[in-house]
């Protein structure tokens, strides 16, 4: 089915943190098979000691692409602004930026410790807000960059005994928003994907869903979607896509002009809970200064103000 433009990346530059395995490593070999040169970043050893970054260097210097490892946990703020500076200064440039790293741990709402939010939140909100916030003022010094940065389904849409996963993913969505609505007046663009992969914690899951075709959601199956995302021709900003098993989809919120009664009070609202839930008219704003479109107009409120203060 594939008719577009031939998406290639030669003379680019592209980081792609946590790409030792997984996600990070498909999305790092498919940049590099279109013509990008990678730094290739990750935090973890192979049994053997060696660096999982090195290792994926050597698979992408095998198809015949340029490539270099940068060690490192994004977790730690000078870290992740160094991977910036060091993939311009090895590579030449920073055209695009992959953030992926990250881990998880279960927890709920009601038993997660300070300690456990904050090293959660360091690695997959700081690390990528730091990496990030280096890059767009490289990328805005040349006014061109495309970040793509990983959130979840879980950030959108929340699952039990994930708290500080969920609240860091649904963290790096408005981080991504509101990076974008920054840099409207750059050719820079900022989006997320929502993976679905077999892949990390993601594989103890789909190990106990035998009818799930495993093959299907190799993290190869959305690195196509990163590769739009990091591409010259993507349209989009502040957009997150989910991606895998051959699936693209927007994933988004919305409000609708809801329920409208001059003389709302709490009986009202449950009353009409329907009409105030009612999807009639959806939109999905650019910004939240569209709202107030959505205000009904009842005319002129009274100088009293029906009593409201
Ligand atoms: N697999 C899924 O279905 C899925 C779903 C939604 C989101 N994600 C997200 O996609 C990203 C990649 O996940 P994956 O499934 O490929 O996991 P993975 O464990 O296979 O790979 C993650 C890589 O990130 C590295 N990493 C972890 N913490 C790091 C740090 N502090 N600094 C540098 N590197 C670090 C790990 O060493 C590992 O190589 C993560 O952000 C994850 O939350 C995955």
């Amino acid at each position: 089915m594939s008719a577009g433009p031939d998406i290639r990346f030669d003379g680019q530059v592209a980081l792609v943190t946590g790409a030792g395995n997984g996600l990070g490593r498909a999305h790092a070999l498919e940049l590099a098979r279109r013509g990008a040169r990678v730094a290739v970043n990750d935090v973890a050893r192979t049994p053997d000691g060696e660096s999982a970054a090195q290792r994926v260097v050597d698979e992408i210097r095998a198809l015949g692409a340029t490539s270099v490892a940068l060690d490192g946990d994004v977790g730690h703020e000078e870290t992740s602004t160094g991977l910036v500076r060091d993939t311009v200064a090895a590579l030449g440039g920073l055209d695009i930026v992959v953030n992926n790293a990250g881990h998880g741990k279960p927890s709920t709402a009601q038993d997660t410790s300070t300690e456990l939010l904050r090293e959660i939140l360091d690695v997959h909100l700081f690390g990528m807000f730091w990496i990030q916030r280096e890059a767009l003022i490289h990328m805005r010094e040349r006014d061109y960059g495309r970040i793509v940065n990983t959130s979840s389904a879980l950030g959108a849409f929340g699952a039990p005994d994930s708290f500080t996963y969920t609240v860091a993913k649904a963290a790096i969505v408005g981080m991504t928003r509101a990076a974008s609505l920054d840099n409207r007046d750059r050719d820079i663009r900022v989006n997320a994907l929502a993976p679905v992969a077999n892949s990390g914690l993601a594989a103890s899951y789909f190990a106990t869903q035998p009818q799930l075709d495993t093959a299907r959601l190799h993290p190869s199956y959305c690195s196509p979607v990163v590769a739009y995302l990091a591409h010259r021709s993507c349209e989009l900003h502040g957009t997150t896509l989910a991606a895998g098993g051959g699936r693209v989809a927007r994933v988004f919120t919305a409000t609708a002009p809801g329920l409208a009664d001059p003389d709302l009070d709490a009986e009202s609202v449950a009353a009409h809970l329907d009409l105030a839930l009612a999807l009639d008219g959806m939109r999905v704003l650019g910004s939240s200064l569209e709202q107030y479109e959505l205000l009904p107009d009842f005319g002129p409120a009274s100088t009293t103000n029906g009593g409201r203060g």
